[in-house]
């Protein structure tokens, strides 16, 4: 295992939101790229996030999670990982649309936010049985989906395995750092997979309820908003580290 520690957070509504708070953040990370790898992980698609580090303050990170998940791009060789999203013969995005077009709950969102492996709706106030109801209706079709449902209006579907929390499992692996190293931070729904996957969770103080209900001894909900919320949240990250290896060093 690596010594490295590694930060994956989302960018809207968690490290953009505040100039001021990114502004800090980016000071940070200059400081402490040596010891942290850096991964932005976005419902946007690569290219717009790319868009985004060049026109702010945004340090380069060295990985870019884009698409809720369904793609992982390496910024230092500016491609795509390989073998992500993993194959599947249970996913076919033209069933999933027609099967989502059925619903008149649900409008398919514009094309340019759509893809071969990223099928994404809008539905206002969607609950708990609509959302087993059309898993369901999608599985007896045989597609093992992953269902994300964001801000009481953003239904994305994906493969199964392909959402926030696969793709940031693909990169501790690739990259062997534990979970104990490795901190998420997010303020809503399409950011729960990551939180559900065993690493040390932020939660900023403007996230939304649907996120702010995960309630868990690995979840720190912070005070601050946006970027001052993931700062407030690696601080305390760390004094638990800290605190924890000098429990074993007396041990
Ligand atoms: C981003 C994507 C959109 C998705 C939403 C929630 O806004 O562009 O397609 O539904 O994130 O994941
Ligand atoms: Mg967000």
């Amino acid at each position: 295992m690596e010594r490295m520690n590694l930060l994956i957070s989302d960018l809207d509504g968690t490290l953009l939101g505040d100039d001021e708070s990114l502004a800090q953040f980016a000071h940070w990370f200059a400081y402490a790229r040596s010891c942290y790898r850096l991964v932005y992980s976005s419902g946007r698609f690569v290219e717009s996030v790319l868009d985004s580090i060049q026109s702010t303050v945004l340090p380069e990170p060295d990985a870019i999670i884009g698409g809720v998940g369904t793609q992982i791009y390496d910024v230092a060789r500016s491609r795509k990982f390989p073998m992500w999203p993993p194959l599947v013969i249970e996913w076919n995005p033209f069933i999933v649309q027609s099967i989502g077009e059925d619903f008149s709950e649900l409008k398919l969102q514009p094309s340019k936010h759509n893809s071969q492996h990223k099928v994404s709706f809008y539905g206002e106030d969607l609950d708990e049985s609509f959302l087993k109801h059309l898993g369901d209706r999608l599985a007896s079709k045989g597609q093992l989906v992953s269902l994300v449902y964001s801000s009481r209006r953003d239904l994305d579907v994906l493969p199964a395995k392909s959402n926030k929390g696969g793709a940031a499992l693909y990169l501790t692996r690739r990259w062997k750092i534990s979970a104990e190293r490795t901190l998420v931070a997010g303020d809503s729904g399409n950011d729960a997979a990551m939180f559900d996957a065993g690493f040390r969770g932020i939660v900023v103080g403007n996230a939304t309820p649907e996120l702010k209900a995960m309630n868990s001894p690995a979840i720190y909900l912070a005070k601050g908003c946006f970027a001052a919320g993931v700062l407030e949240g690696i601080q305390y990250w760390q004094a638990r580290n800290v605190s924890s290896q000098q429990t074993r060093v007396r041990n």
